[in-house]
């Protein structure tokens, strides 16, 4: 330390008195404070330090002392300031926002505090994907953005002229995935995805980003020991390295520790449905239909840790799922519930296997059976048993940072009615 350092910064905050100025600032990494004295400095730079306005951009330098104070535990003794960028009347004053300003804002936004903090447990979670599906021996296989095919049914679809022919901006990389574990074994994508959804909820975005995993001879018991395995490396991931930004949070470090401990627990729908029968809250809860934001958030109050629920009805779910070996209602599949009122942050399955099956499949879901020629090839050319699944980065962005809404897990969200900035 007390070594002389020149750094670019921005100005978020200030006060000063007669003799001492204290600059609050960012350089993109943390927030730190800047002390410019005015005996050290001189009348001119001091006059300087206090005419600086909220934003402009400086080059500063000084010395760094150790500051315990501060959450980034350093702090800068200024000896002297260059002015870089001017600002204006900058619009985010650290008064209290309305949500819609801040959105109009967004651009701006991205430099708050808060902000910071949840972009980079975003960025942390971005790196750990990469580190994990590494290391288990994964390749990444990008899936195209506008497709032919509808994996998730046909009531979200954006649509678009592919030339003289239709296309849809991909709702799941998961058709393309299957192919590449059959040619890879185990493989994964990471994109972004849409979802034309009328909803408007702090759970959904239009535009999100997903990671699916798909991993060929792999049966979906083993599918759910890589999932909960995933999430909890995850989640050591950014206690291990997102400590100074869980504190701009607030995020209690030892709630999430308990997310590292496996196994998770696990739950039928029918063993579901009866827990939110019996609570007496939900009168209009019926086998058969699926669950909304306020029956995931019961049913996940009742574990201290991320909760699967397992084997849906058929009749909600894609065309391509797995039957189960003895039931012809449901299927072998599970949504993995995050707690604290988060909701599904995985939805995954095994894959039918059955070429026959699936065309029926496909025709009941009223799917163009040409438009899916391909992805049956996949049946009738070495078929295996093979299971993936779908992780919604901003809904476990969301859940990690401990976030209101799902807006703020994403850098420029888009919402229904927003597409602005
Ligand atoms: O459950 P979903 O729709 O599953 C699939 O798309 C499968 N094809 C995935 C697979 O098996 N490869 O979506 C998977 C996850 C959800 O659990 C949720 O985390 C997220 O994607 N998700 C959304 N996130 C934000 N906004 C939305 N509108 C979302 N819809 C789904
Ligand atoms: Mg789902």
């Amino acid at each position: 330390m007390n070594e002389e350092v020149k750094i670019g910064v921005w100005l978020t905050n200030k006060r000063s008195s007669g003799k001492i100025a204290f600059l609050q600032f960012r350089d993109g990494t943390a927030f730190f404070q800047g002390v410019v004295v005015k005996n050290n400095v001189g009348e001119e730079t001091f006059e300087l330090a206090k005419e600086i306005r909220q934003e402009e951009s400086l080059y500063v330098t000084g010395t760094i002392h150790q500051d315990k104070r501060s959450h980034f535990g350093y702090e800068i003794e200024v000896s002297n300031i260059e002015e870089v960028g001017k600002s204006e009347d900058y619009p985010i004053t650290p008064k209290e926002h309305g949500v819609d300003f801040l959105m109009d804002h967004r651009h701006l936004w991205l430099r708050s505090k808060r902000q910071f903090a949840v972009m980079q447990i975003r960025n942390e979670l971005i790196r750990a994907t990469y580190e994990f599906f590494n290391k288990e021996g994964f390749i990444k296989i990008d899936a195209p953005i506008l497709t032919g095919s509808a994996p998730e049914g046909t009531t979200e679809l954006f649509h678009t002229k592919y030339f003289d022919k239709d296309a849809y901006l991909s709702q799941s990389g998961q058709l393309y995935e299957e192919a590449g574990a059959m040619a890879y074994g185990k493989v994964f994508s990471f994109g972004p995805t849409f979802r034309a959804e009328k909803s408007k909820t702090r759970r959904h975005l239009i535009e999100f980003w997903m990671i699916e995993p798909e991993m060929a001879f792999m049966h979906q018991e083993q599918s759910l020991e890589l999932q909960e395995c995933y999430i909890a490396f995850l989640v050591q991931s950014v206690l291990d390295h997102c400590q100074y930004e869980l504190k701009l949070l607030e995020r209690d470090p030892e709630i999430l520790k308990r997310y590292t401990q496996l196994p998770y627990p696990r739950i039928s729908y029918d063993k579901a449905i009866e827990m939110l029968t019996e609570s007496g809250e939900f009168p209009d809860v019926k086998w058969g239909e699926d669950f909304g934001s306020p029956e995931e958030t019961f049913l996940a109050e009742h574990f201290s840790k991320p909760v699967f629920v397992v084997n849906y009805p058929k009749a909600i779910k894609p065309f391509y799922m797995e039957p189960h070996p003895t039931r012809d209602d449901i299927v072998v599949c599970a949504d993995l519930l995050a707690p604290e009122g988060y909701g599904e942050i995985i939805g995954g399955s095994e894959r039918a296997t059955d070429v026959n099956y699936l065309i029926k499949q496909l025709e009941k879901a009223g799917l163009n059976k040409s438009d899916y020629e391909w992805y049956l090839d996949l049946r009738r050319y070495g078929s295996v048993p093979h299971s993936g699944f779908g992780l919604g980065l901003e809904r476990a962005v969301t859940w990690i940072t401990g976030e209101e809404h799902i807006r703020e897990a994403i850098p420029f969200p888009r919402l229904l009615n927003r597409i602005y900035p």
